[in-house]
């Protein structure tokens, strides 16, 4: 099968696209769904939050006053882009997680326009809307050797990466703390797999912080998480055929200091009894039972020391702002 297609509305023809998304590696999206709401404790993975209407959400959240990690990221990657020890000349830019891609732009606003000139970017999100609207921006704002989109899951499908020289991986917004302990170790081992000598990997990430500063984040004043968050349901009842309203869930979002985490829920307010598609079993959750959507790790050097460790990748530098509220971190092979 071939998954290579040509956008024609898109404009330049250095824009190629990658579509490896409907190709099914471990389980097919219906039956990871339908797995985590048959369990006791019901979870959805938290990459279903991002269709297109999860991904223009997202985008609000990193505009909203509580949700400090977008602003706090970019201003950091403003101050660090010319200190970075990486030689941009040539470069290949991976961007996991691209999402809206306003965190490769700012490095990208500070290279001349010969450097821009020679490289290739390659966006790699689940989310085809958001890449789609990321790349025409890209397009419009910079001349680049070339943007290859890449529309595939960094979990189960980091082997589509292509294998070229000269590689800068990034992964920001802290997308990495959406992951679980097991399924970061085996993220980042894999990608160190990935990645040669001379390639570079620059991973954005949330540090622990004050409770009230971290639970504000995720309990906005204007109920845009709240919306991100019940958007899952709908997802949810296109994939599964469930029946979900999301008047009958609350959301709920806590600091779990144990974890280290901002564990996010939807709570049933009423009891709830819906059919997945197909199929006659009854799905049941009781009124106050919640389904558990998202974990937001957050992070200390401790952390940043472990996973490259586990990895087996060397730490080549660490910024942070002056709060000490968010890490970029420069990792080699
Ligand atoms: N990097 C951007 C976006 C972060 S939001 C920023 O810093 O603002 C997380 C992004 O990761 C979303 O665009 C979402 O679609 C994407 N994403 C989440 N899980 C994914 C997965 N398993 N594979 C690929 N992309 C994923
Ligand atoms: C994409 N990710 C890092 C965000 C986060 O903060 O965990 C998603 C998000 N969830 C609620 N608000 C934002």
């Amino acid at each position: 099968m071939n998954y290579t297609m040509n956008k024609e509305n898109l404009g330049t023809n250095k824009v190629s696209w990658l579509n490896y998304y409907d190709k099914i590696e471990v389980l097919s999206a219906e039956d990871e769904i339908y797995e985590g709401l048959r369990a006791e404790k019901k979870f959805i993975s938290p990459k279903y939050f991002y269709n297109e209407l999860g991904s223009e959400l997202f985008e609000q959240i990193t505009h909203l006053k509580e949700y400090y990690p977008s602003r706090t990221e970019k201003k950091l990657l403003a101050e660090v882009a010319p200190l970075l020890s990486i030689d941009f000349n040539g470069i290949n830019i991976m961007e996991l997680g691209s999402g809206d891609s306003s965190k490769i732009t700012i490095l990208l606003e500070h290279l001349s326009s010969e450097t821009l000139a020679s490289i290739h970017y390659y966006p790699m999100d689940i989310s085809f809307s958001a890449i789609e609207k990321a790349v025409k921006q890209i397009e419009a704002d910079f001349t680049l050797k070339a943007i290859t989109a890449i529309v595939a899951d960094f979990i189960t499908q980091l082997k589509f990466v292509p294998k070229i020289k000269n590689r800068l991986f990034c992964f920001f917004g802290s997308t990495i703390g959406n992951l679980n302990v097991q399924e970061r170790n085996l993220f980042l081992q894999e990608l160190a797999l990935i990645m040669e000598p001379g390639d570079y990997l620059l991973i954005g990430m949330d540090n622990v912080k004050n409770k009230s500063v971290l639970e504000a984040a995720y309990n906005d004043s204007m109920g845009i998480t709240a919306d991100f968050n019940k958007n899952i349901l709908s997802v949810c009842n296109k994939i599964v055929g469930t029946h979900f309203n999301t008047e009958d869930f609350d959301h709920y979002a806590f600091y779990n200091e144990d974890e280290a985490r901002i564990e996010m829920h939807l709570r049933a307010n009423k009891d709830i009894n819906t059919h997945i598609k197909e199929s006659e079993e009854t799905l049941f959750i009781r009124k106050g039972n919640t389904i558990h959507t998202e974990n937001s790790h957050k992070f200390s050097l401790k952390h940043i020391e472990s996973m490259a460790s586990t990895a087996n990748l060397q730490i080549k530098q660490i910024f942070q702002d002056e709060k000490k509220w968010f890490s970029l971190v420069l990792f080699t092979k």
